[in-house]
């Protein structure tokens, strides 16, 4: 079992380092925005992720897990570092790699004997190397260059909403490392899954870095591709639903992630794709398919904002609109580039007034929406926002908008048109009620 440092207490950061304490290690989450280590330290979880509490309280009792702002107490035992801190999309659509040079800076100006360094935050092909050369540099600067470290890519695939079971059950864990003893190392990390015959993929850092960016880009491209095919069922008579359910069962294609809606967000998909493009021209080796799935990607949310207007007769000026969900998908309060965002704020732009609830992201939503004024209503109960509407938008499935009671709706509304957003109700229940039902490619 390892001595182990989180450094980054985020979404992946935190779900990680409790994780790895479940498999038995014992590790410290680090962060330097002290407010939410003091809150973690009271027992309070900073963000919305089911079964996430649960594993955290289990370590914490156990004394597996513990949190500290302070990296070099952190670093003093651990004979591994995990870097786990943001990588925002930067104005040209490149990674931005600030965090992740403080921390190896930081790492540099600390360590007095070897440690492994572990990349766990998604960073552009070639960060290993500018890891090594960072922590490297910070080493010379006060003249202790003779002591050891490794780096390693240890990209995270694990989806927010799915966190803790994504992160124990992994369908692939990849390890990228120059050396055997980092291997050996990265092995004793994983022991739990290892030992459970979880595919375990170790590559050089290069590839392992480009792993991950492969695989949102193939995920980002295959939403891309359903929500044009969408588009274009609309256009010429076809279901997408028939349409995506008969093409996902071809074993080559797969069935998950043909479901059209408003276009992917979240903190990973539109910048993983945007800093894979870029890396792509930087290289001379564009990635068109890469760059389409980006356009096409933002047409949607535009798609929806018209689809809405056709509905309502050529405007929604004067309009006012229950909008059912705000974070980027169910189960999380994460709205970076969330579809919402761009939706209502177009929606506003053109007139409309927004009477908006989601079970789990409202606090995020009020900032992120701030500049849309008065005309965004934020409310708790989905049945408050819908009264008084002139239409429903749902927009993220959040199971309790699944079940809707569709009389009790219709009752509030001040006129029946509901527009499924996610393809999430059948048409001729919804139509038989007496609404007019709008979805995504049917
Ligand atoms: N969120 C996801 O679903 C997901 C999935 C896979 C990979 N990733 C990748 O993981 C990385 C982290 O993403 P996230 O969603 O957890 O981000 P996040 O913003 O939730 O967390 C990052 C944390 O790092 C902290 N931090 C920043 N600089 C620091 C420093 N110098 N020292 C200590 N702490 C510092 C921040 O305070 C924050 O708490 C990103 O590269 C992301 O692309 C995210």
């Amino acid at each position: 079992m390892a001595e182990i440092a989180i450094i980054g207490a985020g979404y992946v950061g935190l779900v990680s380092g409790a994780c790895l304490a479940d498999f038995g290690n014992r590790v410290i989450c680090v962060d330097n925005d002290a407010r939410k280590i003091e809150r973690l330290e009271a027992g309070e979880i900073p963000i919305y992720e089911p079964g996430l509490e649960d594993v955290v309280r289990r370590n914490t009792a156990s004394g597996r897990l513990g949190f500290s702002a302070s990296l070099p107490s952190a670093l003093e035992k651990s004979g591994v570092v995990f870097i786990a801190v943001g990588t925002p999309p930067s104005e040209d659509g490149s990674a931005d790699l600030s965090h992740v040079e403080a921390v190896a800076r930081e790492i540099g100006r600390t360590i007095t004997e070897y440690r492994v360094i572990v990349d766990k935050s998604t960073v552009p092909v070639g960060t290993g190397r500018k890891v090594r050369q960072w922590i490297a540099e910070e080493l010379d600067r006060r003249a202790a260059g003779g002591i050891p470290f490794d780096v390693v890519s240890n990209p995270e695939f694990l989806r927010e909403g799915a966190a803790v079971q994504d992160f124990t059950h992994p369908d692939r864990i990849v390890i990228g490392a120059e050396t055997e003893k980092a291997r050996g190392v990265m092995r004793d990390v994983y022991r739990a899954l290892y030992l459970n015959e979880t595919p375990y993929i170790e590559t050089n850092i290069e590839s392992a870095e480009m792993i991950k960016y492969a695989s949102n880009a193939f995920l980002a491209i295959k939403i891309s591709f359903i929500n044009e095919v969408a588009n274009l069922c609309e256009k010429v008579g076809a279901n997408v639903q028939d349409v995506a359910k008969a093409v996902g069962r071809d074993g080559r294609i797969g069935g998950k992630f043909l479901h059209p809606g408003p276009g992917y967000g979240g903190s990973c998909f539109p910048k993983d794709t945007q800093a894979l493009a870029y890396t792509g021209k930087l290289h001379g080796s564009p990635l068109s398919l890469v760059e389409a799935a980006i356009g096409a990607n933002e047409r949607q949310k535009l798609n929806m904002v018209e689809k809405i207007e056709r509905g309502l007769g050529g405007s929604v000026r004067g309009k006012k609109l229950a909008v059912l969900g705000l974070a980027f998908k169910p189960n999380t309060d994460d709205m970076r580039e969330a579809p919402a965002l761009v939706i209502i704020g177009e929606l506003v732009r053109r007139g409309a007034e927004i009477r908006a609830c989601d079970p789990a992201a409202l606090k995020e939503a009020a900032w992120r929406l701030r500049d849309a004024g008065p005309a965004v209503t934020l409310f708790d109960g989905e049945y408050d926002a819908l009264s008084g509407a002139d239409a429903l938008v749902l927009m993220t499935e959040w199971n309790q908008y699944r079940s809707l009671d569709l009389d009790r709706v219709k009752a509030l509304l001040a006129a029946p048109v509901f527009f499924d957003l996610r393809n999430v109700y059948k048409r001729n229940e919804v139509e038989q009620k007496g609404f007019r039902y709008f979805a995504v490619g049917q």
